[in-house]
């Protein structure tokens, strides 16, 4: 995939309107509706600086949550919950919808950018509409959350050039939502069809450092691999056998590896139906020559609690009644030693339950040794950004994708529909 693409720097934006998608799918506290971390708005500052320094009106918008946006669709989500039909009512949907309103959004950039954001009650309809035509130079403007249209998830076309309308005929569309890239959605890749269409500098930061670890790695690549399920991490071990030198294995799904080697794993995490694609995936390694490293001890419980005791054993031999919860001491030791010398990095996924103290040294020792290497170090989003963050690495890794979906499509080599429909550079 080319992720060489035109940016704000490559287009005049001055006088013109532009279309700015955003990911200001900020985490709320369910009860009080307050935004519990604004990190995704501050990262969507300096392109929303820029454009507005250089002339441009700002047209911002972004989805938030997963609204239904239609009756109907809210009555089968409820159903499906468990829920009887018979009870669902209209009201209860539009209270839902409520809660996921953009306005506290618009609030919280206002403060952050110390400036008016003029916040319009609908997508492309009268408000949103007649506040577009209004805009000036070096104002912003926030549209409603762009799920609530029912044409946004399904790309519907003629949404897509609704919202263009409302840049006008000399529009511009940027795209700064790198969390939102994966989805081919009407705000974040069916609009291009109607405006010419860059990256923000967010996207394009993204975009450069993961693009070339991919593309072209400082070498050795080395590629560290954790998290609970081997499923969600089919594509990204296929995809990173054929470009890595070496390939760490950790976390839940390392416990499937084990048992398809023959070991004994307890209580461990198992997909038993990955336990063919795993020894596939050995044999790969060896026949592609990539050195894959898996665990060879680590740190069981009887129980997944964070006080439960910490045993250290063999991986292959874990007692019947416990489970694996983190890498144990002589792997940390291999698995730092691997990181070593290394010319890029990638990581993906922690090492154990890194939420339990007593379970987060394999995650923290990771984390150091990326700080410590020297490399290219590039963390996909999601838990392994939480985990880098919560135990204080986060300033001495090169880059922490701001996407989780996202980020691991990429590092599966998957077209990403928010990035193909942007101008090649
Ligand atoms: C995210 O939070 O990962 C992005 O905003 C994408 O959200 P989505 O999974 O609801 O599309």
């Amino acid at each position: 995939m080319n992720y060489s693409k035109k940016t704000i720097y490559d287009v005049d934006v001055k006088g013109k309107k532009v279309l700015l998608r955003c990911d200001f799918n900020v985490p709320q506290d369910k009860k009080t509706g307050e935004i519990t971390s604004d990190k995704r708005i501050v990262a969507a500052l300096p392109t929303i600086r820029y454009l507005l320094e250089n002339g441009a009106a700002v047209i911002a918008c972004s989805h938030l949550g997963k609204p239904a946006a239609t009756f109907a669709s809210y009555v089968k989500k409820q159903v499906e919950k468990g829920k009887n039909e018979a009870d669902i009512t209209e009201e209860e949907w539009k209270k839902s919808l409520r809660k996921l309103t953009l306005a506290p959004v618009a609030e919280r950039l206002s403060q952050l950018l110390g400036q008016e954001v003029i916040f319009a009650a609908d997508v492309v309809g009268e408000d949103a509409r007649a506040k577009a035509a209004a805009l000036q130079s070096g104002q912003i403007m926030l549209l409603e959350n762009t799920r609530f249209e029912k044409g946004e998830t399904k790309n519907d076309p003629a949404l897509a050039k609704a919202m263009a309308d409302l840049a006008g005929a000399d529009g511009v569309y940027v795209s700064d939502a790198f969390g939102t890239v994966h989805r081919a959605h009407a705000s974040t890749a069916g609009i291009a069809a109607y405006l010419p269409a860059v990256s923000g500098l967010l996207v394009a930061r993204e975009l450069d450092v993961m693009g070339k670890a991919l593309n072209d790695p400082k070498r050795p690549f080395v590629a560290v691999l954790g998290g609970a399920k081997v499923s969600d991490k089919l594509g990204v071990i296929a995809n990173l056998l054929e470009k890595a030198d070496t390939i760490i294995i950790g976390g839940g799904m390392a416990y499937t590896f084990a048992k398809a080697r023959g070991g004994e794993i307890g209580n461990s995490l198992l997909e038993a139906d990955k336990l063919d694609y795993a020894l596939e995936m050995i044999e790969k390694a060896k026949t592609r020559g990539v050195k894959l490293l898996l665990p060879v001890d680590t740190v069981a419980a009887r129980e997944f609690s964070a006080d439960a005791e910490p045993v250290v054993v063999d991986v292959m031999q874990i007692p019947a009644d416990m489970m694996g919860m983190d890498i144990g001491p002589k792997t940390i030791e291999i698995f730092c030693d691997a990181v070593k010398g290394a010319g890029t990095i990638v990581w993906n996924g922690p090492m154990g339950v890194f939420e339990f103290p007593r379970f987060a040294e394999g995650t923290k020792a990771m984390a150091k040794a990326l700080a410590e290497s020297g490399a290219v170090t590039i963390i996909g989003g999601g838990d392994s950004a939480a985990a880098a963050e919560q135990l204080g690495f986060a300033d001495r890794i090169t880059h922490i994708s701001t996407g989780g979906g996202a980020s691991l499509e990429f590092l599966e080599g998957k077209e990403l529909p928010g990035v193909a429909c942007l101008l090649d550079k």
